[in-house]
């Protein structure tokens, strides 16, 4: 019978039961790609950075978005029912990190923030970051509330750019990058 090597390991530590400080321990650990949320809403911008973001659907083309209610994009996302959700470059990240420590509006000093003129879409005149390696453009076509989060399902109405070849990822509170295993 031939045994299976694997890597030391550390000793498995017990955490606490079913706590958010479980949860969030574990999941800061597990890293995601960084998406710029902005909408527009009675002539006000909000932008807000999003990791809690899936696909869901390819008919319709769909994704989920889960927003914290005290966002201060959270009431304008609700109430628009769209917005543009755009992929970073790895190159962009101070733009990220700056959006991501401006508070409110000032999240649209940073970048070369553009308007969509489209006026036969319901994402018409939504803000969207000019440095983005693609931009899709979300109405909301159902939204429900779980905890302290929002969770909202849109269907992508139009998008700009390409395939993103190097999006900007977010691990254990730092910006990354992407790295290939070669096998
Ligand atoms: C990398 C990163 C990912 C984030 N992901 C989410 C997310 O998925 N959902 C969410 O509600 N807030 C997320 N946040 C927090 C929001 O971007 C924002 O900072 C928070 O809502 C406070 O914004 P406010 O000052 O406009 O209220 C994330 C922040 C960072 C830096």
């Amino acid at each position: 019978m031939t045994s299976i090597q694997t890597a030391a390991q550390p000793a498995a530590q017990m955490l606490p039961d079913g706590t958010a400080d479980l949860f969030r321990q574990l999941w800061r650990g597990v890293g995601a790609t960084v998406a710029l949320i902005a909408t527009e809403h009675e002539g006000a911008r909000h932008a807000m950075l999003a990791t809690a973001v899936t696909s869901v659907s390819m008919a319709p083309p769909s994704l989920l978005v889960c927003v914290n209610r005290d966002a201060s994009a959270f009431a304008a996302l609700e109430a628009r029912g769209a917005f543009s959700l755009g992929i970073l470059p790895a190159a962009q990240h101070g733009t990220g990190a700056a959006i991501a420590r401006a508070p409110g509006a000032e999240r649209f000093d940073h970048g070369t923030w553009q308007t969509l003129d489209a006026p036969e879409r319901r994402s018409h005149g939504l803000p969207w970051l000019a440095e983005t390696e693609a931009t899709l453009f979300c109405t909301v076509d159902t939204h429900f509330d779980h905890g302290t989060h929002c969770l909202f399902i849109a269907t992508i109405e139009t998008a700009i750019g390409a395939a993103p070849q190097d999006p900007l990822l977010y691990q254990s509170g730092r910006f990354g990058r992407f790295a290939e295993i070669a096998s």
